[in-house]
């Protein structure tokens, strides 16, 4: 099928750069909500992360007869059954600085050692397609919940999450390196072979 262009819904400046930056070798046109001049807003009330991608794709696909592409994404903490998750941006109140949920997580996991602090970013897109189509894709990132806040980049939850394998925490990791090891990056390759598949079929 012929994609000129898809919209990717995020009004995050940051994320649409990451976007752009992954997806170039597609050759489409990939525009943000304000550049495709749509005011969107879809209730997350799904259950998963794949849900929520899925609800809001939809939602704004059957707004604007585009492709629509949208990501749902947070932390899970095993020891917490798996908490903040989907309540990521919410945990605590979404007024609440990170610095402050951020010591709220390492408090609850006061006593546990190593691999009793796992945990992982997930990040689900999907793809909404004018014909009613979808498709999703999944990310994540392991790695285990820090006893301190460390680092200067990243966001949200970074400066407490430990990358064992690399000896870091994702907060110290530069933009590059984050792009190519987070779970957003993963989830957004696999889209991008998705999105390639229905560029190659025939009409
Ligand atoms: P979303 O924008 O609805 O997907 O919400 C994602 C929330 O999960 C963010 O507000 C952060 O709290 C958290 N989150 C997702 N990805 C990351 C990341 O790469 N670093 C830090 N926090 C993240």
């Amino acid at each position: 099928m012929k994609i000129e262009k898809i919209i990717f819904a995020t009004g995050n400046e940051g994320k649409m750069r990451e976007v752009r930056m992954i997806l170039s070798d597609l050759g489409v046109e990939v525009l943000s909500l304000k550049e495709a001049g749509i005011e969107a807003h879809a209730e997350e009330n799904g259950k998963t992360f794949e849900e929520n991608a899925v609800i809001k794709a939809s939602e704004i696909m059957r707004q604007c007869g585009e492709i629509v592409l949208a990501d749902d994404s947070g932390l899970e903490v095993d020891a917490l059954n798996k908490e903040p998750g989907i309540y990521s941006a919410r945990y605590m109140g979404y007024d609440t600085s990170y610095h402050v949920k951020n010591q709220n997580l390492i408090d609850r996991l006061e006593g546990k050692k190593g691999s009793e602090r796992s945990a992982r970013f997930v990040c689900a897109i999907a793809a909404a397609l004018p014909d009613g189509r979808i498709r999703t894709t999944r990310g994540t990132m392991e790695g285990e919940i820090g006893y301190e806040e460390r680092g200067e980049n990243g966001f949200g939850y970074d400066p407490i999450f430990y990358l064992p394998e690399y000896g870091c925490y994702s907060g110290e990791l530069s933009l590059e390196v984050k792009n190519e090891l987070s779970h957003r990056g993963k989830a957004l390759r696999l889209m991008k072979e998705e999105l390639r598949k229905l560029k190659e079929e025939r009409q």
